[in-house]
């Protein structure tokens, strides 16, 4: 039997609903690959800006320092008029995921998109551009514009700095070429280096590292506003997309739409000793409290978890393919399927004794 002390982040709205539908798919799983997991709910978002007066209480990022792996659901509050958006800037919730990746150092946000064979026709998108889409989108995650000094928001003058030190841009680059070595051996770096000087830097470096370092990978480059058309009208021609925070986070979720829905993105975010797992999609507050958040995101994140962080390859194996399984007999409302949270996570723990051997 294994132990694991999972720190569970479930945040606000819809993070608890997709957090509590993957514990209880964990809990079904467990038995049969000898795992045993606890969990160590911890205060964080906008119910911890609340009981704690800070998104990330201090209780809370030293737990997660201590765990095996973090797990966590989304924070945020409507994005609209709402008291969580008044607080100063370094109270705010996205501050507090800011914080929580910084503290943990947590440099690489890996965010795979892959639309499922036969289950192309839960894209909008034409089932024949579709069909084979696997591509792996890799966000710088502690670095540019979301820490870069100075940045300040005054009565005359905003202002926000995009800054990029070379070890940050060498170190991503690096993990994108040796991510890239185990799948399609392609990288597309993509930037903004014909405005940005920031972004001719960085071209300037992930070069350097494929010269010196990893030449047998194919890299080509690409600026961010064709790299969405790109991604919108041909996902298959990519396999590891590296790109700065900012321009990672806008286009992980347009390519969101080729499965179908932003509720079946998963990510992991890696670098430091301990690794965070996390659906890409926010708090959803829109449809909170209806049943009907779709938890594939944060169930493939938990697959994630036990893969990367764990080192649990076949439970990864076990819960992917019973996603998989599960969206084949019947998908969630988001994607047009019928499905709720609870009746999904029923479906998932049916088939996942049969998904597992196959
Ligand atoms: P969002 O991702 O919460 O929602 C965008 C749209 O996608 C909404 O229509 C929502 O209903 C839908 N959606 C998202 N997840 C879904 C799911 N699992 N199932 C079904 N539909 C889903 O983005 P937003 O509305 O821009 O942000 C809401 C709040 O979440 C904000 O406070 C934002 O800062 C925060 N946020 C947090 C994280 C995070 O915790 N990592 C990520 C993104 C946004
Ligand atoms: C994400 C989110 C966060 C980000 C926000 C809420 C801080 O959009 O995880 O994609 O911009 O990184
Ligand atoms: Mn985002």
């Amino acid at each position: 039997m294994k132990n694991y002390n999972l720190a569970v982040l479930p945040g606000d709205f819809i993070g608890p609903e997709v957090v509590d539908a993957t514990i209880e798919v964990l809990e079904a799983l467990s038995p049969q690959y000898n795992l045993k997991f606890t969990y160590n709910r911890l205060p964080f978002g906008g119910n911890a800006l609340e009981s704690h007066g800070h998104p990330l209480p201090e209780e809370t990022k030293e737990a997660c320092s201590q765990a095996d792996a973090v797990l966590m659901g989304s924070a945020g509050g409507p994005v609209g008029d709402h008291p969580w958006n008044k607080v100063p800037r370094e109270k705010r919730v996205e501050s507090g995921i800011l914080g929580i990746r910084k503290h943990l150092g947590l440099y690489a946000n890996l965010r795979p998109v892959k639309v499922f064979e036969g289950l192309e026709h839960l894209s909008p998108l034409k089932t024949d551009v579709a069909r084979g889409t696997d591509m792996l989108i890799i966000r710088e995650l502690t670095g540019g514009i979301y820490f870069g000094k100075p940045s300040f928001n005054e009565k005359d003058k905003g202002l926000s700095t995009m800054v990029y030190e070379r070890y940050e841009v060498e170190r991503i680059a690096r993990t994108a070429f040796e991510s890239a070595t185990l799948r399609g051996g392609k990288v597309t770096s993509v930037d903004k280096a014909n405005v940005l000087d920031v972004s001719q830097f960085w071209r300037d470096v992930v070069v350097g590292i494929h010269q010196s370092e990893f030449p047998q990978i194919e890299l080509d480059h690409l600026y961010v506003d064709n790299a969405a058309m790109q991604i919108a009208s041909k996902p298959t021609q990519f396999d590891t997309v590296v790109t700065s925070n900012l321009f990672g986070d806008i286009l992980s979720d347009l390519a969101a739409v080729i499965p179908g829905s932003l509720g079946v993105l998963p990510s992991a975010s890696l670098g430091g000793t301990v690794g965070l797992f996390e659906p890409v999609h926010g708090s959803a507050p829109d449809i909170a409290g209806q049943g009907i958040a779709n938890p594939v995101g944060t169930l493939l994140s938990a697959a994630m978890m036990l893969r990367f962080g764990l080192k649990e390859v076949d439970a990864a194996d076990a819960v992917e393919k019973a996603v998989q399984a599960a969206l084949a007999e019947d998908a969630t409302k988001d994607l047009g399927g019928t499905r709720g949270t609870k009746a999904f996570t029923d479906a998932v723990i049916q088939v996942l004794p049969t998904a597992a051997a196959v």
